[in-house]
């Protein structure tokens, strides 16, 4: 007799959902992966040729699974009657009512889909919490589910994903570890192990921890603070390189090769973006806070408001080099994704910048490969001029000045030469994450403003170094 097929479902289809849940398909052919969103045009664009979300490598998995054992639809309810497994990956934004504003997660989402799951539900389920979610909000759905008259048992399990954008896929089929939090009865134990089971078809067993469910949800919230404080770390001395005849990159280099602190992730920048980051360090913050850890708390908010700084300072760092006026001076922002290598730009510098620019009366021009319906959905409403382009040439055609937001390698590439001919005079470059050649850029012409490195000026009525 064939064994019944296995069927998992994933609600929501966004960044986290739809790339794992591809993978888990592409993996593992013999099971059935269903994903459903409430948005019918996210699936729409899942089922089509060109897919809703920009991400290395993800049009080949889905190509390979789809229609095969990996499905999108928008029957939440069917999803939920046929699933042994049902991932939960919907958005979990940040509280913006009441109390905890600002700070919280926002969980209506939540729990509308544990109250949705309840209702739909005839046979045992096991529930997968894979959006990141604040410490304890396992028991709070355990205790929605086992409330009223249910029909079955439902099996709560927390399994936080690690995977940054640009890099999903390979992230998802190469994990540095696989983290599955779970309780500790008979049923906590089998639901945890049928999910490693899962895993383990293309992970190493070794690099797959299991640990009590709330370990598992801090430690996503722990991951991402520490790993947004290492930018914050690095973001802060950079402005004290700026000041001192010290060199950001020549600091972090020399940091980073004492094997205890490690060399990635030390790239100075004009700030981090994502949707995680911020949003998970007030989480972290928030519940620091309800517990009566103010000394914590306000640790970990230190870790934004360098952020913010960050953002703030290069924007005041180029109105002062552009003489202190930005009123009708055309700006080009090189690239507005929140990182390279996706079309995202929730929580991007780039989003500050261009509306603290704007409030300056500057004319901007915004230019990605990927993030431009984003950028323009993100600057709707904001009131000044501002137009975008795909062709970078044409973006900084005319300008005073060029921002680089996006570390973007094809930015590194252009033709500088030809860019600076086609620009107003003095010409600026403030390149916000260093990735461009500062000394060629000065030979060509360019004033240059890197940063927490030496600006590179051909004003020599003051000393060129120091900005
Ligand atoms: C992050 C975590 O890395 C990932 O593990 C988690 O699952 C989700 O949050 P993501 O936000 O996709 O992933 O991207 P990440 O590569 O972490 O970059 C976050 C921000 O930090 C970006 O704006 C990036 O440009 C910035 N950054 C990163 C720096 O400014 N300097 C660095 O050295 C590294
Ligand atoms: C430190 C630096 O490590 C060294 O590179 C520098 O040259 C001098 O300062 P040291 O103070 O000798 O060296 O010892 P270190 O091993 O860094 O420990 C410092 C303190 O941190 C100790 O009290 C140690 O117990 C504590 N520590 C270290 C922790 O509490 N937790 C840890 O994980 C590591
Ligand atoms: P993430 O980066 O965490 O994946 P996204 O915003 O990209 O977040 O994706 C979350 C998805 O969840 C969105 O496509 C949204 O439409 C979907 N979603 C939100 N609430 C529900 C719900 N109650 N049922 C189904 N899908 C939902």
């Amino acid at each position: 007799e064939k064994t019944r097929q296995m069927k998992i479902l994933c609600i929501g289809a966004g960044y986290v959902g739809g790339p794992t849940m591809a993978v888990i398909a592409s993996q593992c052919p013999d099971i059935k992966v269903t994903v459903v969103d409430i948005n019918p045009e996210r699936i729409a664009r899942w089922n089509s040729e060109r897919l809703p979300i920009y991400e290395p490598g993800l049009d080949e998995v889905v190509r390979s699974a789809r229609g095969r054992n990996l499905f999108f639809s928008t029957d939440i309810e069917a999803g939920i009657r046929e699933s042994d497994m049902i991932f939960v990956s919907v958005n979990t934004p940040t509280k913006m009512f009441g109390t905890g504003a600002g700070m919280a997660a926002d969980l209506q989402y939540w729990e509308k889909t544990a109250r949705q799951i309840r209702e739909c539900s005839n046979t045992p389920k096991i529930i997968v919490e894979k959006s990141t979610l604040p410490v304890k909000t396992a028991q709070a759905m355990k205790r929605i589910f086992d409330a009223g008259n249910h029909k079955t048992r439902f099996t709560v399990l927390s399994n936080p994903e690690f995977l940054a954008e640009g890099t999903a896929v390979n992230d998802l089929k190469h994990p540095d570890r696989v983290l599955i939090g779970s309780d500790t009865s008979p049923a906590g134990i089998r639901a945890r192990e049928s999910l490693v089971d899962i895993y383990a078809r293309w992970v190493d067993r070794d690099r797959i921890l299991t640990t009590n469910i709330w370990s598992s949800e801090l430690s996503k919230l722990v991951a991402n603070a520490f790993l947004a404080q290492r930018i914050s770390s690095v973001n802060a001395i950079s402005a004290l390189c700026e000041k001192t005849d010290a060199d950001i990159a020549e600091v972090t280099r020399a940091v980073g090769m004492d094997s205890r602190l490690g060399s990635k992730f030390l790239n100075a920048s004009v700030g981090f973006g994502g949707s995680c980051f911020k949003k998970d360090i007030l989480n972290l913050v928030y519940l620091c806070r309800y517990y009566g850890l103010n000394e914590v708390a306000d640790y970990w908010e230190g870790v934004i408001r360098i952020n913010e700084y960050q953002k703030e300072r290069f924007v005041v760092n180029m109105l002062g080099n552009m003489f202190h006026t930005l009123s009708g001076k055309r700006i080009c922002l090189l690239g507005f994704a929140f990182k390279a290598h996706t079309g995202d730009t929730r929580e991007s510098p780039g989003i500050y910048i261009a509306k603290r620019l704007m409030e300056e009366r500057a004319k901007l021009v915004v230019t990605d490969p990927e993030a431009l319906e984003n950028a323009r959905f993100e600057l709707q409403g904001v009131e000044g001029d501002v137009c975008y382009t795909e062709d970078p040439y044409a973006a900084t055609d005319g300008c005073d000045a060029v921002a680089l937001m996006t570390e973007w390698p094809q930015y590194a590439a252009l033709d500088f030469d030809r860019i600076f001919r086609s620009m107003a005079q003095p010409a600026f470059i403030f390149d916000g994450r260093n990735i461009l050649d500062h000394a060629k850029l000065y030979t060509i012409g360019f004033n240059v403003f890197p940063i927490g490195k030496p600006a590179l000026t051909h004003f020599h009525d003051e000393p060129s170094i120091g900005g």
